[in-house]
């Protein structure tokens, strides 16, 4: 969900979908990530630079490799298409420039959600960690649903690591991972209209023997 209501989240609330995150399994059990939650005058600095950096183009090496470069045509198209079910909920046209950018801008803000978390990776974590702190994150969204909540993992913010361990103050060794959008969904948003498919179960289950 890209939109929501300004009902705020209460701070029970919110522990209690980060200790239920928590119970995510991990390798050896050593529960990789941390979670920091911004607000106030740090969210609003820290969202006014990312937003500087975007506008002004600039460009960041990412603390991890995301997508698989260069991207196969599968996974190209299924990116495309991804786009067009957001851009299309929004009436944004696939020339209209301004349009999209304005949509992808919104990414910097954490989409005005009540809930702002910036999630990083302490020690030099390899592809296990990631998959590790996927599952918490998952386990986040799940819990956050669970309570009428919703969220949106925002990748987007992986693209400027060094304003983020600026204002979050993490330290040169800490990655940053993602970002994460959690609150109460506004229903009528068009944003939130954006309906996505999966592929075949064909494509990624295969049976043998
Ligand atoms: C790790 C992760 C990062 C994501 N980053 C972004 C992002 O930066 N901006 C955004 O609008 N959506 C982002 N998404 C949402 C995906 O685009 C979305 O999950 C996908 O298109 C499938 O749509 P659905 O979740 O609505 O089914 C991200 C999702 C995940 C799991």
């Amino acid at each position: 969900m890209r939109a929501y209501l300004p009902k705020p989240v209460s701070d029970d609330v919110l522990s209690e979908v980060m200790v239920a995150a928590r119970l995510a399994p991990s390798g050896a059990n050593l529960q990789p990530g941390v979670f920091v939650c911004v607000r106030g005058t740090v969210r609003q600095k820290l969202c006014q630079d990312l937003i500087l950096a975007w506008r002004e183009g600039r460009q960041e090496v990412e603390d991890y490799d995301y997508f698989p470069k260069p991207m196969p045509m599968t996974l190209r198209r299924r990116q495309v298409a991804a786009a067009q079910a957001l851009y299309g909920a929004l009436g944004v046209a696939r020339d209209d420039r301004t349009g999209r950018d304005a949509q992808f801008e919104r990414n910097f803000l954490f989409f005005d959600a009540p809930v702002a978390l910036v999630v990083a990776m302490p020690y030099d974590f390899g592809a296990g960690g990631y998959m590790d702190l996927g599952m918490t994150l998952y386990g986040l969204m799940l819990a956050a649903q669970a309570k009428g909540l919703s969220t949106c993992a925002i990748g987007a913010m992986a693209s400027y690591p060094s304003v983020i361990r600026h204002h979050v103050g993490l330290d040169a060794d800490t990655k940053v991972v993602c970002g994460m959008a959690l609150g109460y969904a506004d229903p009528d948003a068009p944003v939130n209209q954006t309906r996505t498919t999966r592929s075949a179960l064909d494509d990624y289950f295969k049976v043998l023997g």
